[in-house]
C-alpha cells in the first residue's frame, strides 16, 4: 500500500524540482534575452572600407607633359594624373615625374569642374579671370603644372603636392598616392592622402586619413578606372 503522506512529499519535491527547473530555464532565457536586446540596440559600427589598388595605366601610355583624367576611389570622384616632365619627390614612374591629385577645390568644393586649360589656352592672355587676381601666377610660373578652379580663382601647384599658390583655398590638393610596379610599368592608384594647410593653423584641413575614408562608405568603389587624355 502507497504511504499518502510520503506520496505527497514525492509530489511537493517534484514540484520543487520542475519549479526550480523552470526558474532556472526562465532565468537563462532572461540573460539570452537581454543581451539580444542588448545587441540589437547597441550603435551599428559601420566599417570603414580599404582603399581600392587600381591599375591607371602603363607607363609605356603616359605621354610626357600629358595631362588625363580618371574615378578614383568611386565613380563620382574625378581625379587627375600628370606627367609633369620634372622629377618630384613624391612623384613616381621611371623619371619620378608622375603626379595625381582629386579634382575637387579644397575652398568651396567646387566639384569636379576645376579648369583645365587646353595646352593652347594655357596663354597667360587667354585667361582673362585670372588678370583680376595679382598676382598673376601664369606670368610669374610660366612652366609649372598649376591647376585652377575657376569659382574664385584658386590656383594649385601641382608640383608641390598640390600646395595652394594663390585665391582662398584653406587646404591644398587631395593627392592620389600611387605605386609604380617597375617589373611591368604598371601604375596603380592605392588610396588618397589627406590635404595640408595652406597657411599653419588653417583647422578646416583634417589629417585623420579615416575622414576620407568615409566618404566610400555606402558607395561602389571603382576596380578599374580609364584614364583619359585632357591635353
Ligand atoms: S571653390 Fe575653388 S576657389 Fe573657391
Amino acid at each position: 500500500m502507497s504511504d499518502p503522506e510520503h506520496g505527497e512529499k514525492e509530489v511537493s519535491t517534484d514540484r520543487r524540482t520542475i519549479l526550480k527547473l523552470i526558474t532556472s530555464l526562465s532565468f537563462i532565457l532572461g540573460i539570452g534575452g537581454v543581451a539580444s536586446l542588448i545587441k540589437s540596440i547597441s550603435p551599428v559600427v559601420l566599417e570603414i572600407p580599404e582603399w581600392p589598388r587600381v591599375k591607371l595605366a602603363n607607363i609605356s601610355q603616359i605621354k610626357p607633359n600629358t595631362w588625363y583624367l580618371f574615378s578614383y576611389p568611386t565613380k563620382d570622384i574625378p581625379c587627375l594624373l600628370v606627367k609633369t616632365g620634372k622629377s618630384l619627390p613624391s612623384g613616381v614612374g621611371p623619371d619620378k615625374d608622375i603626379v595625381a591629385y582629386v579634382m575637387i577645390c579644397q575652398h568651396a568644393r567646387y566639384y569636379g569642374t576645376i579648369y583645365i586649360p587646353p595646352k593652347e589656352k594655357r596663354n597667360p592672355e587667354e585667361l582673362t579671370y585670372l588678370k583680376t587676381v595679382p598676382p598673376n601666377i601664369l606670368e610669374l610660373y610660366p612652366d609649372k603644372n598649376l591647376l585652377y578652379c575657376p569659382a574664385h580663382a584658386g590656383i594649385y601647384d601641382l608640383e608641390k603636392d598640390g600646395e595652394v599658390l594663390a585665391g582662398p583655398p584653406f587646404c591644398s590638393l587631395c593627392k592620389v598616392s600611387l605605386e609604380y610596379e617597375e617589373a611591368s610599368g604598371d601604375i596603380y592608384a592605392v588610396g588618397l592622402a589627406p590635404p595640408a594647410p595652406a597657411v599653419p593653423g588653417v583647422t578646416q584641413c583634417s589629417s585623420d586619413p579615416n575622414e576620407l575614408k568615409r566618404i566610400m562608405l555606402g558607395k561602389k568603389l571603382v576596380s578599374e578606372t580609364l584614364l583619359e587624355e585632357k591635353i
